[in-house]
Order: C-alpha cells, then structure tokens, then sequence
C-alpha cells in the first residue's frame, strides 16, 4: 500500500457533484450558528412536509432540562417516509432486501411499502394500540422491521426496537421500563446460516411482563415455535385481511417517534426518546449532506435496526429522502468474506456505510476478496461507531474505493440522533482517524474536568454548547436522569460522554469514552450490564468488567469474578459463565477473559477501584497508581499474578 498522508484534500469530483462546497459550508455554518431559528425554520420547511406550520422554531434551557423544537408543528413521520414520494416514486424502489443467504433478495416500491406500513398498521389498531403506546420491536434485519417501525409512526405509536443480539434478560427489562403492551418478533432470524429463536427468546422474556397481550409473528425461516392462542397473532394471516390504506396521524412536532434503550456507565440501560419533528429533519438532512445523496442512487448501512444508526440511516433518513436503502440480513463473513462486496457489485451501491469493526476483520483477510468484486459504483465511503484506525482507514480508501471515494467519519450517539461531527464530502478535507467538522447548527466544545472551556488545539472533555433539533428529549419515565446524566455536568452544556481533541486546523479527534462504557465491535455496553447478568448466576458472589484494547473488536470485555464460597473455580464454570452472559443478554455482550478474583480491589467505603481493574487487563501493571486507599491492598498482587496475558 502506498504512504498514508495525513490529509486528503476534497477531490474535484466530490467537490463538482456535492450539495455542498466548501464555500456553501462556510456560509451555512455561519448562519446556522448566528440566526439558528431562521436557519432551521428554512430547513424545515425544505424538508418536511406539514399538515400545519409550527409555532416556535425552538425553545432550549439546558439548565431546566427543556429541549423543543418545532412545537405546535403537526406533521406525520410515515407521510413524510412514504405516502409524498407516491406521486413521482410509487414504482421506484424504496428498499432492497438482500438475505442472508445469496440469491434470497427482494425488491420493494414505495407503493409496496405504502401497503404494508398501512396494513401493518391497521393490524397494530385492530390489537387495540392506540397514540402514544409503546410498542417492542425484536426482529431480524428483514423488510418487515422497517414497515413495524413505520407502522406505529403512521399511528402515532412509540416503538422501542430491542436489537436482534439481545437476549431474554435485555427484552424483558425494555419491555417492562417502556411498558410496552405489544410485541412484534419473528419465529427466528438467520445470520450467517445460523438460526436464533427470536420468538423463543421472546417468550422467556415475557414470562415476567404480565402487560403484553399481543405478540405478532412475521414467519421468516418457519422453524418450529411454541404458540400461545392468547397472545400470538401470526402476521401475515393478520393483514391478509386488512386495507391497504391508513390514515396517517397528525402529530405534534414534540410527540414521541421512538424509545431506544442504551447502555450508561450505571445502572439499567436508559430510554432514549426522539420526537417526530426535529428527529426527522434532522436524520434526514444529515442524510442528504453528509452522504451527497443523490436522487437515484443505491444507499447502503450495514448495521441493524436495532442501533439508532439503523434507525437514521437506514429507515427514517434515506426514506424520507426519498431513496433507495438496502436492508442486509446477514453478515460480512458469510458465505465468504466478500460479501459486502459481492452485495455492492450485485445491487450497484453508490454510498456504502459501515463500522471500523467490520473493515478491520474483513482487511486482515486480504485484499482478492475486494478486488474480485466489480465496486465501480461506489461513489462514497462512510464509517461509524468508534474511532478507525489510521491502517484501516488506508485499507477502506485504497482497496475498498480505489482512491476515488471520499471517506465520511461520522460521529454521533443514539442521544444525538444524527450525526454531529463529521467532515462533508464536497466541502471538508479529510484527515484519517478525524472525525472532521461540525454539521450545520452544531457548536462542540472542548471542557477540562473544571468545566473551563479550551480555546484553539486542545484535548479534555467534548461537549455541546447549543441544542439541535435532532437531540434527545428526555429518558423514558426519568426526565430527571436525563438531566443527571447529559445536562448537570456542565450547567448549560450537552456533556457526551467521550474524550476528544481539537487540532490546528479545528478537526475533532474522539479518544473514546470517558465513562463505564465499553465499545465491542461498535456496540455499546454498559460494564454494568455484563455484571448485573453475571451476579445472577448462582456462583457468582460479585463481579467487575472492565475493557482492554483488542484487535478486531476495538475493545475486549474482561471480567473480574468473586465466586460464592460453595462454588470452585474451574475451567468449565469459566466456559458456564461465559455462555450464561450470552443467554441472559446476547453473544456479543460475552466477556472474551474471565479471571477469577476471591477479593475486588476496593476502598474503605466500598467502591470498586476499576481504574486498577482495568491497568491490570491492559497488562500495564507499572501504572496501577497509588493502592494505599484501598481496603485491602493485598488483593491486588493477587490479581496481579493471576492476570490473564493475552
Ligand atoms: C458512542 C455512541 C451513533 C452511531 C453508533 C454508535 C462512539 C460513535 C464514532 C466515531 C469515534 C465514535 C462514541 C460515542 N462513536 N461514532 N465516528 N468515531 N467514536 O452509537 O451506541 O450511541 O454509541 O460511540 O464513543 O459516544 P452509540
């Protein structure tokens, strides 16, 4: 490969077909950040179609917890998604489905799509789901989950997709935060030529939530499932019997779209919750700049609906764009490692999205599979998720875009909404590992721990000084968490979470969480989760996870566990362990080392110092920093010479 340079400056190409140069990027920024009301109202009128204007553009106190926009506004998510495109798109198509297995596609118009999210819908009202109840998703990455999600848009239901890897412990505790009175699943899902009992997991789950009356099945692999005439309905006999047409509800701008659950540093996952309005413009805009979406072209995210990344550019984005967005059921590595690229030269993708992650398992792997693949449609490349390396990066500009394809870095979090940092294709220079520039309306800031803001090159703490319409509203059933966990920090200020610096030049560099937060393969986890599933097996006594850098995954999970004096360590409760995690909360969230640890490092008070649990994953045992404070000093050296070398 040729030498990495460490900038690249926008290419003419880019630069003659974008929405926006440079020049255009200067101007809007500008004005974005001097009048942001006039300059939202203008784009939310370019945007959104409304049933009835708005009657405050925005009305923001972070000091108060108080985040609206748009406020009066009467618009429908699923008109804007579907039913406005009919006249000019009704036989183009809105999704391509690509399966799991090669060959099993489909291809779905906007008309086909009208039809579904209104039979859907009418199913979700014949159930008795009314305006503002909350609906779970648990689906695979099939068509069918986008026409749920846009179902209870059309309906003014809030949907609360629980991401296909999760697994009983996770569905229940979402169902039973949202109380969500409906279900919608399918008998299994395939990923890689694997089944999982999505419905089996489903009726584990529900055993402990009494609420839900209606659990509605999408047949996918037709694997053998338990019924319960009680609560099942199977969909597609549903809606058989149902019109095609539904009329839209009109929302208020403010009125919930969506719960998604994400992982914090404590306690039980949060509930993020967006609203028709802002959302909406705001995934659609970022959307149309940030990808150069042109009318016509393939667009292609590989992640999962259950990630907000599914949510925005998948679904709500590109369809209220317009385009044509491709819906992957399955995984980079099956049948081969080529496959991503195999789907791009199938479908002719223009825009592919994808995670650091995925690039850093396929490049290891080598460069034929690429290079077997006719990739000539590609037009722009994006990444998400965790910061990508410098080699990676290289990999994905030359071999994956023959040096011809931008590279969007967009950064952003299921509390944003959209994308907030990220450098435009036609306007930005990009620099590998950067996360570029701000989007339009968005002021980040670099704090010290002190809440003093650093002018010009600086590293500490990122945040957001001003709102954007795209921002979450509030934690579901715990305002008062919303403002404890974003707001309260730095009085005034959205506090993300991460740690970033600012260059010469004023690129952003994220560093990564500061928090209890772990990255693993882009998905974020809580370390509180992996403990909490931990402790409920009967052996364990108490358990600490901490992350350590990994190859492949960005971060590893490894796990200190204090074992119930009647239990004894073994190989074999190690491998229990491993795979009771992965049964109570999914595969992904298994910790990749498991050390046993008869004592945790802790303070007088209690507290677990993860700081020197996490030194000791790192293998960096000269930097365990001062250990005088601890309860019982000892229990270090302990794990110390037990540590797991990786
Ligand atoms: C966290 C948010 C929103 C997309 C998917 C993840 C990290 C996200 C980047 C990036 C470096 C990134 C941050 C952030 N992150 N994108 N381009 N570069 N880090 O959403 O699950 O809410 O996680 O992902 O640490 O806080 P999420």
């Amino acid at each position: 490969m040729k030498e990495l340079q460490s900038r690249y400056p926008v290419s003419p190409r880019a630069q003659a077909s974008s929405h926006i140069d440079a020049a255009a990027y200067e101007t809007m920024y500008r004005q974005s950040i001097e009048q942001p009301d006039a300059f939202w109202a203008q784009q939310a009128e370019k945007f959104i179609d409304w049933y009835q204007p708005w009657q405050q553009v925005s009305s923001v106190n972070f000091k108060e917890s108080q985040v609206s926009w748009f406020a009066g506004g009467k618009l429908n998510v699923s008109y804007n998604c579907i039913d406005r495109h009919l006249a000019k798109k009704a036989n183009d198509i809105a999704v391509i489905f690509e399966g799991d297995e090669p060959g099993d596609d489909d291809k779905v118009t906007y008309q086909q799509l009208h039809d579904h999210v209104c039979r859907f819908a009418n199913l979700l009202k014949q159930r008795g789901v009314k305006k503002g109840d909350r609906v779970c998703i648990y689906m695979p990455m099939i068509p069918e989950v986008g026409y749920a999600m846009l179902a209870c848009a059309r309906i003014g239901a809030v949907h609360s997709v629980v991401f296909g890897g999760f697994s009983t412990e996770s569905i229940k505790a979402r169902v039973l935060d949202a109380d969500c009175r409906v279900v919608i699943t399918a008998d299994e899902s395939v990923r890689g030529g694997k089944h999982i009992p999505l419905k089996a997991n489903v009726d584990e789950a529900l055993k402990s939530c009494p609420n839900v009356h209606s659990v509605i099945v999408v047949e996918r692999t037709g694997g053998d499932i338990h019924w319960n005439p009680a609560l099942d309905v199977k969909y597609k006999e549903a809606v058989a019997q149902l019109p095609a047409e539904c009329e839209p509800e009109q929302m208020d701008a403010e009125d919930p779209l969506f719960v998604l659950y994400t992982s914090g540093s404590t306690g039980k996952p949060k509930g993020v919750l967006h609203t028709c309005g802002g959302y909406l413009l705001y995934a659609a805009m970022t959307h149309k700049y940030v990808f150069d979406y042109q009318d016509g072209e393939i667009y292609w995210c590989t992640a999962d609906a259950g990630w907000v990344t599914g949510h925005s550019y998948i679904f709500y984005g590109p369809l209220a764009n317009g385009a044509t967005t491709l819906v992957f059921e399955g995984v980079p590595t099956y049948p081969d490692a080529g496959r991503f690229w195999q789907v791009c030269e199938k479908h002719k993708v223009n825009v592919f999205y994808t995670a650091p992650t995925a690039l850093r398992a396929l490049m290891g792997l080598g460069d034929s599979l690429v290079e077997q693949a006719d990739l000539s449609s590609i037009r722009l490349l994006g990444t998400v998720g965790e910061p990508i390396n410098p080699e990676a990066w290289h990999w994905y500009y030359e071999i994956v875009g023959k040096e011809n394809c931008p590279i969007v870095d967009t950064w952003w979090q299921t509390e944003t909404g959209g994308i907030l940092l990220t450098s435009l294709p036609g306007a930005v220079d990009m620099k590998p590992g950067a996360t570029g520039k701000p989007f339009f309306g968005i002021e980040p800031a670099i704090f010290d721990k002190e809440g003093n803001e650093l002018e010009g090159e600086a590293e500490g703490l990122l945040v957001m000084k001003g709102s954007w319409p795209g921002q979450m509203r509030t934690v579901y059933g715990d305002h008062q968490r919303f403002y404890d966990t974003y707001l309260s920090q730095y009085p005034g200020n959205y506090f993300t979470g991460d740690g970033a610096k600012r260059d010469a030049d004023g690129f952003y560099w994220i560093t990564g969480r500061v928090d209890d937060v772990l990255n693993v393969s882009g998905h974020r986890l809580g370390t509180a989760e992996i403990e909490s599933a931990l402790v409920l097996h009967p052996a364990v006594a108490e358990a600490a996870v901490v992350g350590y850098p990994h190859d492949i995954k960005g971060q590893g999970i490894y796990a200190y566990v204090t074992l119930m004096g009647s239990a004894s360590e073994s190989d074999a409760l190690q491998a229990q362990l491993t795979e009771f995690v992965a049964k109570e909360l999914g595969r992904f969230a298994k910790p990749d080392h498991i050390q046993w640890a008869p004592g945790l490092p802790k303070t007088r008070s209690g507290k677990i110092m993860r700081r020197i649990l996490r030194k000791i994953a790192e293998n960096e045992m000269e930097n365990l920093g001062d250990t005088s404070t601890l309860a019982d000093p000892s229990v270090v050296d302990h794990l110390v010479t037990n540590r797991i070398v990786k």
